[in-house]
């Protein structure tokens, strides 16, 4: 379903909270947002009908939505999110990073999820609409942000089973620190065994709701045995290395190269695209390729795979010390975050910080 040009490009409108939070509040939640636990005082909304295309875009309070019992949404799940952060740099502006993939991967999932296609300018014009309203949100210093999560929704009451003909896109915000509750420690996975995320032709390259439902109970298990994460192998040979319950993985070979699973069952993760150019730049060889279990688990043994990581916009980069399974451990729990791993997770923060220079043109301002 394809709405791109129906009402581009679109103006909002502002209904200003009243009950915007005293800023001594403000500043004790961004003293320690912890992740995904607060949210800003407004958020986005675009409305729209199969007749009149998007519509009513609207800054207006934070709040509860009203859906009917019979909205789609929650019996039949066409729903699709993404996930992005603002950025203070030192002279107090707001920046975000990549935003134009965002908005091409959500039209992707759109696409997938039979949902209608927001423009990127318009994508990217709710992000800077709602830094309008709350940029008083976006905290300073360490590595905090603004986790910014646009969403788009069946809110049709109607049980038949086709896609709805009435949807609402949203944005909410919400100050963030790191995403495991650790910091920036090396992490154990678990690898799944019994569930897989996603199969051939299935929504897994859509950053759709349902591949996250069905990651929670693995999740469980790997909580369960001390993981942080789970790990999914390919679901028709449970062969290959798939993604982690919310990021995408990495293995780094004594050689330099990078190696990270190619499969059309998985997120196209920007921040694993920026990584591969990030290393790429540097003169590592990359390859984006099918990489069976075995090559992870008889690369530690033999010692040709050094570190592996994990990254996503929420996790950033995120070295991985161990990978655990009902009879095997593959590395060492206890092991400290690899050199490479740090030192391009260190780059990439530098960049959307704005510490060095923005060479690769992937920052875009949003206050201004
Ligand atoms: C992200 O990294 O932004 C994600 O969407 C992963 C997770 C928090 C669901």
């Amino acid at each position: 379903m394809t709405d791109l040009d129906s009402t581009f490009p679109l103006t909002f409108t502002l209904t200003p909270s009243e009950a915007v939070r005293a800023e001594v509040e403000r500043e004790a939640i961004l003293a320690d947002p912890g992740f995904g636990k607060h949210f800003t005082d407004h958020m986005v909304k675009i409305d729209w009908t199969l007749a009149d295309g998007w519509h009513d875009a609207a800054v207006i309070p934070y709040g509860p939505l009203l859906l009917d019992p019979a909205a789609s949404v929650l019996h039949y799940a066409q729903e699709i999110f993404e996930g992005m952060k603002a950025y203070r740099h030192a002279d107090g502006s707001i920046w975000t990073f990549r935003p134009e993939k965002n908005a091409e991967r959500l039209q992707r999932s759109a696409r997938r999820l039979a949902l209608p296609e927001l423009s990127t300018d318009d994508f990217v014009e709710s992000l800077k609409q709602l830094i309008a309203a709350d940029g008083a949100w976006v905290p300073e210093g360490g590595e905090t942000s603004l986790y910014i999560r646009p969403f788009m929704f069946a809110n049709e009451s109607f049980l038949g089973v086709r896609s709805a003909q009435k949807v609402g896109y949203y944005v909410i915000a919400s100050p963030a620190g790191a995403y495991f509750p650790g910091g920036v420690t090396p992490v154990s996975i678990w690898l799944s065994t019994d569930y897989a995320r996603a199969g051939r032709g299935g929504t897994g390259a859509a950053k759709t709701g349902g591949n996250y439902a069905s990651s929670l109970l693995p999740q469980e298990e790997a909580y369960a045995n001390g993981c942080a994460q789970v790990l999914f192998l390919d679901s028709s040979e449970a062969k290959y290395l798939e993604e982690l319950g919310g990021m995408n993985v990495f293995l780094v070979k004594k050689d330099g190269t990078l190696v990270t699973p190619e499969s059309s069952s998985i997120l196209d993760g920007v921040t694993r695209d920026s990584i591969i150019e990030l290393a790429k730049a540097r003169g590592h060889k990359v390859e984006h390729r099918k990489v069976t279990l075995d090559e992870w688990r008889d690369g530690v043994a033999s010692g040709d795979v050094v570190e592996v990581f994990a990254c996503g916009t929420a996790a950033v980069v995120t070295p991985i010390a161990a990978l655990k399974g009902d009879d095997f451990l593959v590395g060492d729990p206890d092991a400290p975050a690899g050199e490479l791993t740090m030192s391009l997770r260190q780059e990439l923060t530098d960049i959307q910080y704005g510490r060095i220079p923005d060479v690769h043109g992937w920052l875009t301002r949003l206050d201004a």
